[in-house]
């Protein structure tokens, strides 16, 4: 089983290589509810967190997996670096790599960054997409795919048959590009609701149905996923007010109890309140939101150990031959 050299996409992985990502990150929750917290599997290598662009989970979440794997963290943010003094991609990558990078985890608002530093050769080791501009997020939609098939399926298979609702800003959002696509590898089918003006003219050829009315549909599915109205890259208006896309699209406590008595909600995260999502939904037992930050810590340890440990084949037992 072929794990990639780099994850810049969700199109980097197979179904198979997705499905033992994700049951490499499930032993490795459990090996985090034993005592031993930590892997020596990464001691003595470097990984850096190369941010470009504000973040909460992914940041810290790739640094406390790093750490549990034993690694060095190098934390880069773009604020207050030499980038402020027009410091170069290149020169900067160069600049890590010679300080001993083993790995990059690269945010960046460009689309296609990520790429360009993995085809470059700057940095010798593995490159991580953490998010690019509106392009991808794949270690966002591994711990959904995570979360989901915790909730719904099991260690081993994918997400066969699941419905999964994406919710609002479909437009500008990264996480809906790598959910659609994952998801729908793994087997769920995916529909998206949104305004027309926030859906992407190429959703077309994407493997989705399309509805522009939440309270159409709701009841049909097992997983709803609002997504957050990201305002920081717009340039013109796509709805009249944010009260009125909450009226229309968000999540709210009528709208749950529409929901199939099994239904959860997940949220990539952060979350407007009262926006795309109320407080009591949010909040609700059918929120798997605190879920996914735990999980995502677990997916990103499973995608740092199998890009770095070595090998790119995943050994039989390789997690119990760490621990012995
Ligand atoms: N979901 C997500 O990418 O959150 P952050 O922006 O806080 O990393």
């Amino acid at each position: 089983m072929k794990i990639p050299r780099h994850l810049l996409s969700v199109d980097d992985l197979t179904r198979e290589s997705a499905i033992a990502i994700l049951d490499t990150a499930a032993q490795l929750s459990q090996l985090s509810e034993g005592k031993m917290k930590k892997l020596p599997t990464l001691r003595g290598r470097a990984v850096v967190n190369l941010f470009y662009e504000d973040s909460t989970r992914t940041r810290i979440s790739f640094e406390t997996a790093a750490k549990r794997l034993s690694a060095d963290v190098i934390n880069f943010n773009a604020k207050g670096s030499s980038v402020s003094k027009g410091e170069s991609l290149k020169d900067t990558a160069l600049t890590l790599q010679a300080m001993g990078a083993d790995a990059v985890i690269i945010r960046h608002p460009s689309s296609g960054a990520p790429q360009r530093l993995a085809d470059s050769g700057w940095i010798k080791g593995p490159v991580i997409n953490a998010g690019d501009g509106t392009r991808q997020h794949p270690t966002q939609a591994l711990l959904d795919a995570f979360t989901m098939r915790n909730r719904f399926g099991g260690v081993g298979g994918g997400l066969d048959g699941l419905r999964l609702a994406i919710v609002g800003d479909i437009l500008h959002s990264r996480v809906a590009r790598s959910n659609i696509f994952l998801a729908s590898m793994l087997g769920a089918k995916v529909t998206l609701i949104a305004p027309p003006t926030l859906l992407p003219v190429e959703i077309g050829e994407w493997p989705v149905e399309v509805s522009y009315r939440i309270d159409e549909s709701i009841e049909e599915f097992d997983v709803v996923m609002p997504l957050r109205i990201q305002r920081e890259r717009m340039n013109q208006g796509f709805f009249p007010t944010e009260r009125e896309f909450s009226r229309h699209y968000g999540l709210n406590i009528d709208r749950v109890a529409k929901m199939k008595p099994e239904a959860v909600i997940l949220h990539p995260g952060p979350m407007n309140r009262g926006v795309e999502i109320d407080a009591s939904s949010a909040d609700s037992a059918r929120s798997l939101i605190v879920d996914q930050v735990a999980n995502g810590v677990f997916v990103r340890m499973a995608v740092l150990y199998l890009l770095m440990a070595g090998s790119h084949e995943l050994p039989e037992n390789a997690l119990d031959q760490e621990r012995a």
